[in-house]
């Protein structure tokens, strides 16, 4: 499949049969991040790959919204990154997160990008915060998102290249 076919089915997937994803698929979802481009070639990431039920459960209570399906994922990638080490910290975990779910796609693997920066838990806490505490990850790292990764429960329409909103385009 090219890439722009890719791109084209990627959809948002947040139900999940309980099937693991395979540890092959996984490698590849991670060595996509991997290869991300990043600011310098920093590469500030750190990937935090969690398989634990309880631990998956607590994630998805980090935030207010969004963020329940994780409880229902296999696998959740944190990322996270050294901000002090670039002040592009957020666009390069951006990328890799952007990187990981479209392979995870592509792989037939449904994923769902939740973010954690700059959101609210149900009582006005930081989600950053929890997430940190959750997993034990200090400052100065900070994190963009949570890659939820499993197998698919429900069907989403690819998009259509007829449809896409050519007016965003100024030339
Ligand atoms: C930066 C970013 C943050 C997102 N945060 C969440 C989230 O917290 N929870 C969630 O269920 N989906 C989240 N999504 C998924 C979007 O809701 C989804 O991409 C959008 O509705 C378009 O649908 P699609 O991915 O199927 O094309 C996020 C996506 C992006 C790019």
């Amino acid at each position: 499949m090219d890439l722009i076919e890719i791109m084209r089915r990627r959809r948002s997937i947040r139900k999940y049969t309980g099937e693991p994803v395979a540890e092959e698929k996984l490698q590849q979802i991670l060595q996509a991040g991997l290869l991300a481009p990043t600011s310098r070639g920093k590469r500030p990431w750190e990937f935090y790959v969690v398989k634990d039920k309880e631990t998956l459960e607590k994630l998805s209570r980090a935030k207010w919204h969004g963020s329940a399906l994780i409880a229902g994922c296999d696998t959740a990638i944190a990322v996270f990154a050294d901000s002090e080490l670039s002040d592009a910290w957020i666009e390069d975990s951006s990328i890799a997160l952007a990187y990981m779910d479209l392979t995870a796609s592509s792989l037939g693997v449904g994923s769902c990008w939740v973010q954690m920066r700059m959101r609210k838990d149900e009582q006005g806490g930081d989600a950053e915060q929890n997430v940190r505490r959750i997993l034990g990850v200090e400052e100065p790292f900070r994190i963009v998102g949570i890659l939820a990764l499993g197998m698919p429960a429900e069907e989403k329409q690819a998009y259509s290249l007829d449809e896409l909103k050519w007016e965003k385009v100024h030339r």
